[in-house]
C-alpha cells in the first residue's frame, strides 16, 4: 500500500536547514499496525505529514497502491486526503467554530456522506463524549477535545489511519479503551500508523519501527 523510496524532507527556516527524513525506505501492506517510535524531534510527525498527504517529499518518492503521491497537483492531494486518509493530530487540530457534533460530520461531508447521525453518535457513544456533541472544542478537557479528534479519523471508513500520539491526553484506562478501538479499527481491515511513547501500545501492534535523526534504524 505504501512505498517510500529514498525519502527525504527538509525543511528550510532562515539560514537553518533541518533534514528531518533522511533518504527513509519503507513498506507497509495494507492491514498492518505498525508503531512508530524515536525521541523527539526524530521525523516521526514529519513521517506521518508525508504519509498523509499533509506536506510533500524534497526528494526521493512516495508511492500509494502504486502511485506517485508526490507527483501530485494541490487538488489532486486534496482529492487523495478524502478519499484515503484519516488522521488524528498531534495537536488535535480540532475546528474551534465547530462543535464536536460538527468536526466528525466534516470528514464526511467531504466525502458525500449523508444521513450520517447515527453513526456520528454511535461514534461518540463509543468515545463517551456524546453528552458533549453540541459543545464547542475551547469548552473541553485535553483528554475530551482527544477524543473528539479520534472520532473524526473513526467515523469515515478512510483505509489508512494515521495517529500522532493519540493517547498522549488520557489517563491509563481511558488510554488502553481507545487503543481497543483503534485496534478493533485495524482488525476491520484498515491500515494504521500510531506514533507513540507508550512501551505497551507499541508492544500490541503487529510491527514496530525506530526512528533516530530522519532514519528507520530499527
Ligand atoms: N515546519 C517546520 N519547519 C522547520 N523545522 C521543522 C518543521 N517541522 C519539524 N521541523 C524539524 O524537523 C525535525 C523533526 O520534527 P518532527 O516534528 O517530525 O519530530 P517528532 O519526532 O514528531 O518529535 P516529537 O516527538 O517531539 O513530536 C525536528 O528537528 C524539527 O525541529
Ligand atoms: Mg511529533
Amino acid at each position: 500500500m505504501i512505498e517510500l523510496k529514498n525519502a527525504v524532507k527538509k525543511y528550510i527556516l532562515y539560514e537553518n536547514e533541518t533534514v528531518a527524513l533522511d533518504n527513509m525506505n519503507l513498506s507497509v501492506r495494507e492491514g498492518e499496525m505498525t508503531a512508530v517510535v524515536g525521541t523527539s524531534g526524530s521525523g516521526k510527525s514529519t513521517l506521518l505529514n508525508i504519509l498523509g498527504g499533509m506536506d510533500r517529499l524534497t526528494s526521493g518518492s512516495y508511492l500509494f497502491d502504486g502511485q506517485e503521491v508526490s507527483g501530485l497537483s494541490y487538488g489532486e492531494m486534496h482529492r487523495f486526503r478524502k478519499q484515503n486518509i484519516s488522521f488524528v493530530f498531534q495537536n488535535f487540530a480540532l475546528i474551534e467554530r465547530c462543535t464536536v457534533y460538527e468536526n466528525l460530520e466534516i470528514p464526511l461531508l467531504a466525502r458525500n456522506e449523508k444521513h450520517c447521525r447515527k453513526r456520528i453518535m454511535d461514534c461518540l457513544e463509543r468515545l463517551k463524549i456524546a453528552d458533549l456533541a453540541q459543545k464547542y472544542p475551547r469548552h473541553l478537557s485535553g483528554g475530551q477535545q482527544q477524543r473528539c479528534a479520534i472520532g473524526r479519523a473513526l467515523v469515515t471508513d478512510s483505509r489508512l489511519l494515521l495517529c500522532d500520539e493519540p493517547t498522549g491526553a488520557l489517563d491509563s484506562r481511558t488510554s488502553a479503551e481507545i487503543m481497543d478501538l483503534l485496534f478493533e479499527a485495524n482488525a476491520g481491515g484498515r491500515t494504521v500508523l500510531i506514533v507513540t511513547h507508550d512501551v505497551d501500545v507499541a508492544e500490541r501492534c503487529s510491527r514496530r519501527i525506530r526512528i533516530e535523526d530522519g532514519k528507520i534504524v530499527e
